[in-house]
């Protein structure tokens, strides 16, 4: 049989205060080393958007790359990695952001999408919501159509993701953890 939703679930593990007290951190990589839950986890992140002519991938750095990639892949779309800061060698945009355990900065290049190109974005996971908000509206000040999020793991009592669809972009999860 393949995995359920519940298998995806029971796939990723719960590590206490990391990387700060009091976090409860949702580590995927179990769930990645796992062949049938990651195929399964990759077959549900792209269910609703075949045929709906996605040009793009957009992922976010690091474990965006990760799903992104195999979204893409199975979309036919390309690929555009939303990178953390001064890693990209191209000219770029940039966005800072806070989340639950900090701050940072996230660049896209600026040649990296199209003006009215329809665009799916990638993470593992969604928390306060504010790496995905910065990537959206990066993504979308450089004309491209966000067309949905999607992400493994919600952690719904942060609220990232209504924050995502306040923004009119839909979000799909397939785990919370409250
Ligand atoms: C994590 C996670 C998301 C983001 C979610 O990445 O992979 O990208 O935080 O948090 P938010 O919804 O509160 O913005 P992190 O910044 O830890 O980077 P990493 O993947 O490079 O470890
Ligand atoms: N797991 C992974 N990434 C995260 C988490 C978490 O629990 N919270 C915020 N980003």
């Amino acid at each position: 049989d393949r995995p359920s939703f519940s298998d995806l679930k029971n796939a990723i593990r719960t590590i206490p205060d990391h990387p700060a007290p009091g976090i409860l951190f949702r580590d995927i990589t179990t769930l990645l080393g796992d062949a049938r839950a990651f195929r399964r986890a990759v077959d549900e992140l792209v269910q609703p958007f075949a045929g709906l002519k996605i040009a793009k991938i957009a992922g976010i750095e690091a474990r965006g790359f990760i799903l992104g990639g195999a979204v893409a892949h199975q979309l036919s779309a390309g690929f555009v990695p939303v990178r953390k800061k001064g890693k990209l060698p191209f000219q770029t945009v940039s966005m800072p952001y806070s989340l639950e355990y900090g701050s940072d900065e996230i660049e896209v290049h600026k040649d990296a999408v199209s003006p009215g190109e329809r665009v799916l974005l990638v993470d593992d996971l969604v928390a306060t919501g504010g790496t995905a908000e910065a990537a959206v509206k990066l993504l979308s000040s450089l004309g491209a159509e966000v067309v949905a999020a999607c992400f493994i793991v919600d952690l719904p009592d942060l609220g990232g993701a209504d924050k995502v669809r306040r923004l009119g972009v839909p979000v799909r999860t397939l785990v919370s953890f409250e």
